[in-house]
């Protein structure tokens, strides 16, 4: 059985004090939840998290990482910061990044690779814009962007550690997400090509999670995270409200 993990990503959202009392609320409304719970703060409010959920079972972890371990490089955040403020999880490769930031393939791959170094786990965000999807390429592009696990496990022992985020990026803040079929038959599909890449550990893929992400709210959550191959949610425009955030996990509680 694979542990749901339900994560927030709070994107370029809050002030220091908006921080406070959504990490509270939320720390208030998940006494009850089972689920893992991950807050992706940006990196400024990462202290806050680290000081306000310290003695809570909440994980935490960035929205971005360095592709570079240290030096001179103005305005980067090393893999070895983010664990030094205690972050569990890195998301890399959202599509905002690649998209506005034309991250390639070998970037996140380094990224990954940097995370992994500091013992951080990466949540590797893989998806089709609605013009592949209508020309029937979703599965082609995900294969393509999955060639980032293939970099790593030619460069990292410990590749099998990384999470992956299926997030059409015509579901990302739409209000438009997949159907739970459309989902999961992506979700399965994945799940078959990281079987393929690693004959060696056939089990590997059985065991690697596979979140959900594009416009899950509390009214989709439950259908969405019922489907097999789905392990969890990334949840970006939902997770800026607790009582929202909290009624998604406790509907993927239900499942487990
Ligand atoms: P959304 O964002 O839930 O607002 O669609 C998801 C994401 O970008 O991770």
């Amino acid at each position: 059985m694979r542990p749901i993990l339900i994560a927030g990503n709070w994107k370029m959202h809050g002030t220091v004090s908006s921080t406070k009392t959504l990490i509270q609320q939320i720390l208030e409304e998940s006494k009850k939840i089972e689920v893992e719970l991950a807050l992706f703060p940006p990196f400024v409010h990462i202290p806050q998290c680290n000081e306000l959920l310290s003695r809570s079972n909440i994980s935490f972890g960035a929205q971005n990482v360095s592709e570079y371990a240290d030096g001179a490089y103005t305005g980067e955040i090393s893999a070895t910061m983010l664990k030094d403020l205690n972050c569990r999880y890195v998301i890399v490769g959202h599509s905002e990044r690649r998209q506005l930031f034309q991250e390639t393939n070998t970037q996140i791959a380094n990224k990954c690779i940097r995370a992994l170094n500091a013992s951080i786990y990466p949540i590797l965000c893989i998806g089709e814009t609605l013009l592949q999807r209508e020309k029937n390429l979703t599965l082609s592009v995900v294969k393509e962007q999955l060639e980032v696990i293939r970099i790593l496990k030619d460069n990292c022992s410990a590749y099998h550690q990384i999470v992956i985020a299926y997030e059409p990026v015509w579901a990302i803040g739409t209000g438009q997400s997949a159907s739970k079929e459309q989902a999961q038959f992506v979700h399965a599909a994945i799940r078959e090509i990281v079987r393929n890449m690693d004959s060696a550990d056939s089990d590997w893929a059985n065991r690697i999670r596979i979140l959900y992400g594009g416009s899950v709210k509390p009214d989709n959550a439950e259908s969405l995270l019922s489907m097999p191959d789905i392990d969890g949610a990334l949840v970006g425009g939902a997770s800026l409200n607790a009582k929202q955030f909290i009624d998604i996990a406790k509907a993927a509680g239900k499942e487990g």
